[in-house]
């Protein structure tokens, strides 16, 4: 079976992170939103488990990530984290709980890192959150910054095409990593905008980027899992690669476990007491 042979197994920190960028070794980062799944990712060496707020899209069907409520991404985060042995486990702040009162977003910080046991915070945004991601450093939380297409922003964005591509938000977004990364964050997730853009940013910042469409420049990658396991046939977009066809899998094998019990096949003298 081709795959990855984790060299290094033990519990990934922020700290090896910057570790790793500084030693030119690429990040490798999956969602993940329950305990199974956090158990196969895990177990094929990815190093980071974003408990994304996609999860609000991927698990509950909603459109938008804006629905997901704190308690709902405290339940998924949980799970991960008892499926999880040496991944880092990050953690989405969902929509409404850092945006409007940097204390608030400390306390709800707070709350998460308590109630779920994960080892790191993501917040989407730059200057315009810095007092609530200084705040929930002050309080010992690391956090992953977010640029780019940040999608509980989509109301004001209107789209989800590639962001930045016009001068004035390239040079936003070039101050807000700095920002970010002077402020003490161990990382930016960097989403759907050009690449020639995200490389020079990863030069310009200290800590690792990770790119979800923002290309090969970066210092690691993330996926939603869902996606590049092919399990919802309906997304396409020019940055996901599928490792799998998971939508054809299960739905043939639950196609044959429904003929098998329509024609009396299943359960055979086999499997029964
Ligand atoms: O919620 C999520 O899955 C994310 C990734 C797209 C980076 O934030």
């Amino acid at each position: 079976m081709a795959g990855y042979i984790v060299e290094d197994t033990r519990k990934v920190t922020t700290h090896r992170l910057v570790e790793m960028k500084r030693n030119g070794k690429k990040i490798a980062m999956l969602t993940s939103y329950d305990y199974s799944m956090a158990q196969l990712v895990d177990a094929a060496g990815v190093d980071i488990i974003l408990v994304g707020d996609s999860a609000s899209n991927m698990m509950a069907g909603n459109v938008t990530t804006l629905p997901i409520t704190i308690d709902q991404m405290i339940y998924h985060a949980r799970s991960v984290v008892r499926g999880t042995q040496r991944a880092l486990v990050v953690c989405d702040m969902p929509f409404g709980t850092y945006q409007v009162d940097p204390q608030d977003a400390a306390r709800n910080a707070v709350r998460i890192m308590q109630e779920t046991g994960c080892d790191a915070l993501k917040l989407e945004g730059g200057i315009e959150i810095l007092p609530a991601v200084k705040l929930i450093l002050d309080a010992g939380i690391p956090v992953c910054g977010h640029l780019g297409l940040t999608p509980q922003s989509i109301n004001k964005f209107g789209t989800y095409a590639v962001r930045a591509k016009d001068e004035q938000e390239a040079e936003k977004l070039r101050t807000d990593a700095l920002a970010l990364a002077e402020a003490g964050c161990f990382a930016i997730v960097l989403e759907k905008i050009p690449a020639a853009l995200a490389t020079e940013v990863t030069k310009s910042v200290n800590i690792p980027t990770i790119s979800i469409g923002a290309g090969g420049g970066c210092d690691g990658q993330v996926l939603v899992v869902h996606d590049m396991l092919g399990m919802n046939k309906g997304f396409s977009p020019k940055f996901l690669r599928r490792y799998a066809d998971l939508y054809s899998v299960i739905t043939d094998a639950v196609g044959n476990y429904v003929a098998d019990v329509k024609s009396g096949d299943f359960p055979n003298a086999n499997e029964q007491y």
